[in-house]
């Protein structure tokens, strides 16, 4: 028999900014989450908001749409960027710090894309640390919010409503039924060998939403940080954009300097563009990649969290170049969401890295992804708030959900290294259909744990939409098809089979 509990307030799955901004904006929520931290602690950059008077949403939004690909839904960037001073605003009335120069006022730092200083910091490089303080303080501050550690391993519906959660605890299966059911389950860099994103962040989410039904968005867009430091970690410790902002360059191993020749932005182009230029510094053997940031001045101070990760493999940036790689970082795709969180399945709401809106297109701006979760994360308590719905009738979920295994075993190891290798910055058709085939090769191994059927289902929808989209757009560049094309300059819906569902009892 598996435990049922009815929970009488809406269920946020995922205690990252997007999912706490959800919780907090509700009159009582209770947030699902694992001991794995998850991407918002590892943010460095910060947050991109038109704060400075020579700056405005209009033109923040207009960065935002021009490095998009040509996919970015204006309607939804407006709402983040007009929403985005208030939601800091917001985030500052709860206690969140940012860097203040000496009248007080917050400082503002430039990265790729940008064309103006625009991105709040904290703690020099450690923006996402302090805004989970923040959020953390105020759920600990009041009574409304409930958390509950666990993992979600799967939907349960009832009919064509989402009406609740398998979650694990180890070996012990317990279904939670809830009056609404949020999705804030981050990204899944973790389905590449090379990636910042820390244990946990697999997708989970969407390929639960996946099973369920629900429609699914954008899912070839994955971003490629140009900058993760290249010596042999996982995850990869990222160098923050911020430090190219002010003033690092990228150098091959002779010192030379390449980016002018890929971008008249160099060093802050568009993150697509210096992070193909970085792989094509190794796949063409033209001298690899580093980073000189020598000439920042007070580094340790300004950028600390990279000094040390420097230091802890007997770096000093002050005085050594860095090698760099591109690695797996954000994810454009995700759940089809609406910008109040409406998924196309009801009773199911979906926030932050794991839906697709289209605020990003095809290629997100850097350090939007905070901002990010804070204005959609509002907007999706106050429409999750108006439309509750009491868990009614036989509860189904998909019957993997009972019998596995949490955790996989090598053959893991085998897929991220194959989506590395195949389905990576530069993708090719042939390079498509192998991955294709190495993972059904995989498949009855992977299948055998939820963390492997998790990775295996998403993995092969990745490549299913990175062959559908046969031309180079923002994240998705194919070498056989190396320019975009007007005709296909639409986002990519898929609407997966509902997994089969068994009757909970
Ligand atoms: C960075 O600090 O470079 C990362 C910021 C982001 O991914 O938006």
């Amino acid at each position: 028999m598996t435990e049922i509990t009815r929970l009488d307030a809406p269920l946020v799955v995922g205690a990252g900014v997007a999912g706490l901004t959800v919780a907090l904006g509700l009159p009582q929520a209770y947030v699902l989450t694992t001991q794995d931290m998850g991407s918002t602690w590892w943010a460095q950059g910060g947050i991109a908001v038109a704060w400075s008077p020579d700056d405005s949403p209009r033109q923040h939004a207009d960065d935002t749409l021009s490095v998009s690909g040509g996919l970015g839904v204006e309607r939804v960037v407006d709402l983040l960027t007009h929403g985005g001073p208030a939601a800091v605003e917001n985030l500052i009335a709860i206690g969140a710090q940012f860097d203040r120069d000496e009248d007080g006022g917050l400082m503002l730092a430039r990265e790729g894309g940008h064309r103006t200083r625009r991105v709040l910091h904290a703690d020099g490089d450690a923006t996402g640390a302090e805004v989970m303080r923040a959020l953390i303080a105020a759920v600990e501050a009041g009574d409304r919010v409930t958390v509950i550690q666990r993992r979600a391993i799967d939907l349960v519906m009832a009919g064509d409503r989402v009406i609740g959660v398998v979650t694990s605890e180890g070996k012990k299966r317990e279904v939670l039924l809830a009056p609404a059911v949020v999705l804030a389950t981050g990204g899944a860099g973790r389905i590449y060998s090379q990636t910042t994103n820390p244990a946990g962040v697999t997708g989970d989410g969407i390929a639960m939403a996946g099973r369920a039904g629900a429609r699914l968005a954008d899912l070839e867009f994955v971003q490629f940080h140009p900058t993760a430091l290249h010596v042999g970690k996982d995850p990869m410790p990222l160098l923050t954009e911020a430090l190219r902002g002010e003033g690092a360059i990228l150098v091959d191993a002779h010192g030379r300097r390449f980016m002018p020749q890929y971008h008249p932005m160099a060093e802050l182009a568009p993150r697509d563009i210096v992070a193909r230029a970085i792989f094509w510094q190794y796949d063409r053997g033209l001298g690899g990649a580093y980073l000189d940031a020598r000439s920042i001045v007070d580094f340790a101070d300004r950028f600390p969290t990279v000094n040390a990760h420097a230091h802890s493999v007997e770096l000093d940036p002050s005085e050594h170049l860095l090698p760099v790689s591109p690695a797996a970082h954000y994810y454009m795709g995700g759940i089809d969401a609406d910008s109040n969180g409406r998924t196309s399945v009801p009773g199911l709401w979906a926030v932050g890295e794991a839906s697709s809106t289209g605020v990003h297109g095809a290629n997100r701006l850097a350090s939007n992804s905070l901002l990010e979760g804070l204005v959609f994360g509002a907007r999706t308590s106050a429409d999750v708030a108006t439309s509750l719905v009491a868990p009614d009738g036989e509860p189904f979920a998909p019957k993997e959900a009972f019998d596995l295994p949490l955790v996989a075993g090598p053959a893991l190891e085998d897929l991220r290294q194959i989506m590395w290798d195949r389905v990576g910055l530069v993708r090719t058709g042939p390079g498509l259909w192998e991955a294709r085939s190495h993972l059904l090769e995989l498949d009855s191994v992977l299948r055998r744990t939820i963390a492997g059927r998790v990775a295996l289902e998403l993995s092969l929808m990745v490549i299913l939409a990175a062959l559908r989209r046969s031309e180079s757009r923002g994240g998705h560049y194919r070498a056989d098809y190396p320019e975009p094309d007007p005709m296909q300059e639409h986002r990519t819906l898929i609407d997966p089979t509902r997994a089969q569902m068994t009757a909970v009892s």
